[in-house]
C-alpha cells in the first residue's frame, strides 16, 4: 500500500527547481509574512531580496530575523530591477493599490487572499495584469497544504470513484484581537477564513451552481462580523458541499475536519493548523477505497504543515507560470471566482435565499 501512495507524495511535493528562482520583494511585514511567507521561502531556498512595510521598524525587524539583504520603501523596491516578483501581504484594503503599482512597474505579483474585498476591484486587477502581460497569482494556499493536496491527488487518481460530496467542518476558537482591521470588519468569516475552504472545495468539485448561506455571531463576541457560517453548495450532477464554521467554541473541544465522499470510497482528515493556530500540527488523511486493495481506513503519512509549508505552493506555481511551464491554479482569474463565491454567500445571508453561481 505504501508504494501505491507514491503518486500522492509526488503530487504534494512543493520543492522548487532553483532554475525557476527570481528575485522576490515582500510588501508587508505583519503576522502572516513572519510566520508563513518568509519561513516557507527560506526553507525553499528562494531569493528574497528585501522587504517593505508602512511601519519601517517592523520591516527592519523582519529583515534582521530572516537575514534579508535590505529593507526598502515601496518606491525603491519597485524601482529595483533585480526584483521580478512582488509578494504582497498587507491589510486587504491596501492591497489593490500596491498590486496596481507593482504591475505598472513591470513586476509579477503574488497577492494575498482576498485578491480584493470586492469582485469589481478584483476584476479590474485581473484585466490590468492581462493587459500588461504580467502574472498575478493569489496566495490561496490551503489547497497546497499536504492534507488537502493528498486528498485532491487521491480524487484525481480515481481512488474514491466519482466525487459526490465534500464537507469541511470546524468548531474552533479564533483569537482575532491582534488584527484590529479584522475585529472591526463587518464581513469576517466568509471573506477572510472560509474563502480558503471555498477555494479548496472549488479545487475538488469545480464551480457550484447554487449557494445557500446563513451566518451568526456569539452574543458578547469581540469581532463585529460573522463568526459562524453554514454554507451549502450544489454542483451539476446532484453533487454537493457543506462548509460549516464556528470560531467561537469556548468549550475546549476544538475540531476541524474534512471529508470527501465518492461512489467508490471516501477520504477523511483533520486540518491540523486549526487545532493550535498558527503552530498547529500536521493534518491527518485517511482513505477508504473500493478500487484499491485496502481493508478499511488507511492512513496517509502527512509530514508537512499548512503553515508554513503550504506557502511554497502558490509561489512555486507563480514561478512555473512565469517560466511558461503551466498556468498557476490560483491565478487571479480563478481567485476572482472564489471571491465571487464569497460575495454570493453574503448575498444569500442578506436575502435568506439561495443564490445562483456565477452571479449575473
Ligand atoms: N493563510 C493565509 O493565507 C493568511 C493568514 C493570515 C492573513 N492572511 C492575509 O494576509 C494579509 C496580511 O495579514 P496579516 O495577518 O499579516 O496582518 P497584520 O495586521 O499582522 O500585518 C499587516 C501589515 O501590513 C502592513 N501594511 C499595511 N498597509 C501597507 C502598505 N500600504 N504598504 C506596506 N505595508 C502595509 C502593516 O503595517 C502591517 O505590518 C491580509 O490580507 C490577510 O487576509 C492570509
Amino acid at each position: 500500500m505504501i508504494d501505491l501512495f507514491r503518486p500522492v507524495t509526488r503530487a504534494c511535493d512543493l520543492t522548487i527547481d532553483p532554475g525557476l528562482h527570481r528575485g522576490i520583494g515582500v510588501v508587508g511585514a505583519g503576522a502572516i509574512t513572519t510566520v508563513a511567507h518568509l519561513p516557507a521561502y527560506r526553507a525553499a531556498g528562494l531569493p528574497v531580496l528585501g522587504i517593505t512595510d508602512l511601519d519601517a521598524d517592523r520591516a527592519e525587524r523582519a529583515r534582521a530575523e530572516f537575514g534579508l539583504p535590505r529593507s526598502y520603501t515601496l518606491e525603491e523596491m519597485l524601482a529595483d530591477k533585480a526584483i521580478e516578483i512582488v509578494d504582497v501581504a498587507v491589510f486587504p484594503e491596501a492591497q489593490p493599490d500596491i498590486v496596481r503599482a507593482a504591475l505598472a512597474a513591470g513586476k509579477h505579483v503574488l497577492a494575498q487572499k482576498p485578491l480584493a474585498t470586492s469582485s469589481t476591484v478584483g476584476r479590474e486587477l485581473v484585466t490590468l495584469a492581462k493587459n500588461l502581460g504580467r502574472s498575478l497569482v493569489v496566495n490561496q494556499q490551503m489547497r497546497y497544504g499536504e492534507g488537502m493536496a493528498a486528498a485532491r491527488a487521491m480524487v484525481e487518481l480515481g481512488w474514491i470513484g466519482e466525487v459526490t460530496h465534500m464537507t469541511i467542518d470546524t468548531d474552533i476558537i479564533t483569537d482575532w484581537s491582534a488584527w484590529s482591521w479584522i475585529v472591526n470588519s463587518p464581513r469576517l468569516d466568509l471573506m477572510y477564513h472560509s474563502i480558503h475552504y471555498f477555494d479548496s472545495v472549488r479545487a475538488v468539485l469545480g464551480d457550484p451552481q447554487q449557494v445557500t448561506c446563513v451566518a451568526g455571531r456569539r452574543p458578547g463576541q469581540l469581532a463585529v462580523g460573522e463568526t459562524r457560517t453554514l454554507t451549502t453548495l450544489t454542483f451539476p450532477g446532484a453533487r454537493s458541499a457543506l462548509v460549516k464554521v464556528n470560531h467561537e467554541n469556548h468549550t475546549g473541544d476544538q475540531h476541524a475536519t474534512f471529508r470527501i465522499d465518492g461512489s467508490d470510497g471516501a477520504i477523511r482528515g483533520t486540518i491540523g493548523l486549526l487545532y493550535d493556530y498558527p503552530h498547529g500540527r500536521p493534518d491527518t488523511v485517511e482513505l477508504n477505497s473500493a478500487v484499491l486493495p485496502t481493508d478499511g481506513w488507511v492512513p496517509y503519512p502527512v509530514t508537512s504543515r499548512w503553515i508554513p509549508d503550504a506557502f511554497a505552493g502558490p509561489m512555486r506555481a507563480l514561478l512555473g507560470e512565469i517560466a511558461g511551464l503551466a498556468p498557476a491554479p490560483t491565478t487571479a482569474a480563478d481567485a476572482l471566482r472564489t471571491l465571487q463565491l464569497v460575495e454570493c454567500g453574503y448575498a444569500s445571508i442578506a436575502s435568506g435565499a439561495t443564490v445562483s453561481f456565477p452571479p449575473d
